[in-house]
């Protein structure tokens, strides 16, 4: 099949989906979920044959870039299988954001199953302090998952940071060390505004990329990256290092206009914008009578439609969107 290409009304291309696939998750990190929360019964949740069906419709459509999210992927029964059968589509590239909790054991199969490459979350390196943004975390453990997913051989390994005042900012240059001495990339992350939480105000939390960059500046100098990502990130290098060094800055730098993703989430909605609600329900498609892959292509171009132009994440911690990041993949 000759490859079509997604297009939205602004002239974006969309080549890149992200794609949920489990709202559960052995952490409880408190930018991204409630204490106690309910996940989805399992007949709301698309079967890994829908997902993998959702994802050759979207190669077929020109999608040159995959991302697994959640939630926590690894968590979910038989992802390996997933794994293995979108690691055959010949992507240019396969990637999943993972919290880091099974990589022991987990990193070097799925790198066989053809990931390319990781995202995964440390927000600190201090036991204690860990434990408290995740909730049930053990650092050690996900310390001992980057050491083998170093050894498995990605592409690339990024950490991801959320930064939160208070409560990890102090640990930024450490965090920036650690990235250094184990030759992998880091992003710090201005924290979003999705689903409601009670452990802190966003408002007072946020710390911007900016004062980041500043804080890290007083031990490195940073170069900005010349080569575009594509991505909502802005990279920069470090003379003298490996490591690149990533800001994502959905408060203080607006990225829409190159904008080039959408989003599926485990219940199939697919997801025209981050910081805003509009959807269409894949699910009902494919689990409609008959289910074709032509219907479900055709909703997919259609869809893109409803990309919006922009989204407004509001500083003062007001929460526009109401689902979790765990529901719309992180
Ligand atoms: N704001 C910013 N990033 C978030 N993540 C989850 N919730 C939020 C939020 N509210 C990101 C973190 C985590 C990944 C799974 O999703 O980077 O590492
Ligand atoms: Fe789990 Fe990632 Fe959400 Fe933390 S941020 S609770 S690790 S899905």
């Amino acid at each position: 099949m000759p490859h079509a290409k997604l297009t939205d009304r602004f002239g974006r291309t969309v080549n890149y989906v992200r794609l949920s696939v489990t709202d559960r998750c052995d952490f409880r990190c408190v930018y991204c979920m409630a204490e106690d929360m309910t996940f989805l019964p399992r007949q709301q949740v698309l079967t890994l044959e829908e997902i993998a069906r959702v994802a050759r419709n979207f190669v077929a459509l020109g999608t040159e870039k995959i991302r697994l999210t959640g939630g926590e992927p690894l968590v979910r029964k038989d992802i390996l299988e997933l794994v293995k059968e979108i690691g055959s589509y010949g992507l240019r590239d396969f990637a999943m954001t993972t919290n880091g909790s099974q990589l022991t054991t987990m990193a070097e199969p799925l790198r066989k199953a053809g990931m390319h490459r990781l995202n995964i979350s440390l927000d600190s390196l201090d036991a204690e302090k860990f434990h408290n943004i995740t909730r049930t975390g053990r650092l050690s453990q996900v310390l001992d998952g980057i050491d083998a997913a170093r050894e498995a051989g990605f592409r690339g390994i990024k950490l991801n940071t959320v930064v939160m005042k208070g409560r990890n900012d102090e640990e930024i240059p450490e965090l920036i060390e650690f990235a250094r001495k184990k030759q992998v990339d880091i992003s710090f992350i201005e924290e979003m505004p999705l689903g409601e939480i009670s452990e802190h105000d966003r408002g007072l939390a946020l710390c911007t990329s900016e004062e980041v960059r500043d804080i890290i500046r007083q031990h490195h100098e940073l170069v900005p990256a010349t080569e575009d990502s594509g991505g909502p990130a802005r990279y920069y290098r470090m003379p003298g290092s490996r490591t690149r060094v990533g800001f994502i800055s959905p408060h203080s730098h607006n990225f829409c206009s190159t904008c080039n993703r959408v989003r599926v989430t485990v219940e199939g909605r697919l997801l025209l914008c981050l910081g805003n609600e509009h959807s269409v329900d894949l699910r009902r498609v494919l689990r409609g009578n008959p289910v074709t892959d032509d219907k479900l292509r055709e909703t997919i171009i259609n869809a893109m439609d409803l990309k919006p132009e922009k989204h407004h994440f509001s500083t003062n911690g007001d929460v526009q969107i109401l689902r979790f990041m765990n529901m719309t993949g992180g």
